[in-house]
């Protein structure tokens, strides 16, 4: 079996990418699969040849060595085609390479975990990894996915989701009605980003206004939520219809939020695997991470991750999150690896799923004739 790994793009999340990539190649079983390895560049250029993934790693002058490398957007033709063009750019080489039978997209954030790129696998008509169109887009985007955990009896934190052209253009009504419905401190977020990028805490009003301008940079939509003093509590699922749930982590940042800088830079934030929960609480967590991940129709796998009140144990679902990290060293894969399930067996298990997920929408008809 041939599988396709996607790595890279144009995400803030690009070099988590490639870390994710670098420990599921290490860890793929090399007698079960050969593997052809497909970056994308910051600039969203696909790229292929010898070693796109070392390219990306290297910097600008290994990447621009690489020949350009597309999906054939062809439902009986899943190979990838390679475009080389000579030095002065006048004549350009195409050769078709590999017929993939499944895609891993090992992208974190905009454009590989938000549904765009499970559309071109869509379009192209071949098996990939995770979450389709619907989970994928649900899970990345704060405002509608709190909407659905809502409509499904599932407890999120009180929240407001604002356009950056309403706020723009009436500031002081919006900053109002923000602190008329929700208490202090608040916390910001850009709908679609993921990493904490743009996400600030407001203790004031002062703060909420710097707050609401800093996330109207990264997204048209920004969601303001009601902060708790709360523990971090994440669990792993894996599965399609009948999905199974990991036993529970805690991240403890070492700061006032799991910022970007707790979780790339300092790197001084603690994963307890088992977290410290009474069995309760641990069975109500994964029925919740349960709930959620059908409600938003995932498939293969996602973290979900929830905030425990410190004072009152009260528990709320924050996010999920539909390709989570994948290092070896990742919460995702420690999860399961503390509840029976190795690495490379998790690699093996979502390529199954991916599979699966094709034959069932092989099983679906898509066309019916018109009766006149
Ligand atoms: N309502 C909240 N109350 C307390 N802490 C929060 C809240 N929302 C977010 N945080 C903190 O901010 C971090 C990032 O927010 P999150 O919604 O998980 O965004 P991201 O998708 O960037 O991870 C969380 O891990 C947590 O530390
Ligand atoms: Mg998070």
């Amino acid at each position: 079996m041939r599988i396709g790994i996607l790595f890279g793009g144009r995400s803030g999340e690009h070099e988590v990418s490639l870390r994710s990539a670098r420990s599921v190649l290490q860890a793929i079983d090399r007698e079960k699969y050969s593997v052809s390895l497909i970056g994308i560049t910051k600039n969203g250029r696909w790229i292929g040849g010898e070693n796109p993934l070392a390219a990306l790693e290297d910097g600008d002058e290994a990447i621009e060595r690489c020949p350009d490398t597309i999906l054939l957007i062809d439902p009986v033709d899943n190979s990838l085609i390679q475009i080389s063009r000579n030095s002065n750019d006048e004549t350009i080489y195409i050769n078709k390479t590999e017929d993939l039978d499944v895609i891993f997209p090992v992208l974190h954030g905009s454009f590989g975990e938000d549904g765009a790129v499970q559309g071109l696998f869509e379009l192209a008509d071949i098996p990939y990894v995770g979450s389709g169109l619907v989970g994928s887009s649900v899970g990345m985007d704060k405002g509608v996915f709190k909407s659905v955990m809502c409509s499904a009896g599932l407890p999120v934190l009180p929240s407001m989701t604002v356009n950056r052209s309403e706020y723009r253009s009436n500031t002081a009504i919006m900053v109002d009605r923000i602190i008329r419905k929700l208490t202090l401190p608040v916390f910001i977020k850009p709908a679609n980003l993921g990493s904490s990028v743009g996400i600030t805490k407001a203790n004031n009003i002062g703060e909420l206004k710097s707050g609401l301008d800093e996330a109207s940079k990264w997204d048209r939509r920004i969601v303001i939520e009601e902060g708790v003093n709360a523990r971090e509590i994440e669990v792993s699922v894996l599965g399609n219809d009948d999905p199974q749930v990991s036993i529970a982590g805690e991240v403890v940042p070492q700061r006032d939020f799991y910022d970007y800088d707790a979780k790339y830079v300092s790197d001084d934030s603690e994963l307890l695997i088992p977290a410290p929960i009474s069995p309760d609480q641990l069975v109500r967590i994964q029925e919740m991470a349960i709930a959620a991940y059908k409600a938003v129709d995932c498939s293969g796998m996602a973290r979900v991750d929830f905030l425990l009140d410190k004072s009152s144990g009260k528990v709320w679902i924050n996010e999920l999150n539909t390709i989570p990290g994948f290092t070896k060293i990742s919460m995702y894969p420690k999860l399961w690896q503390a509840s029976g399930i190795e690495y490379p067996e998790l690699i093996d298990k979502l390529i199954e799923l991916a599979l699966e997920r094709k034959e069932q929408r092989d099983a679906t008809e898509r066309s019916f004739e018109v009766l006149h």
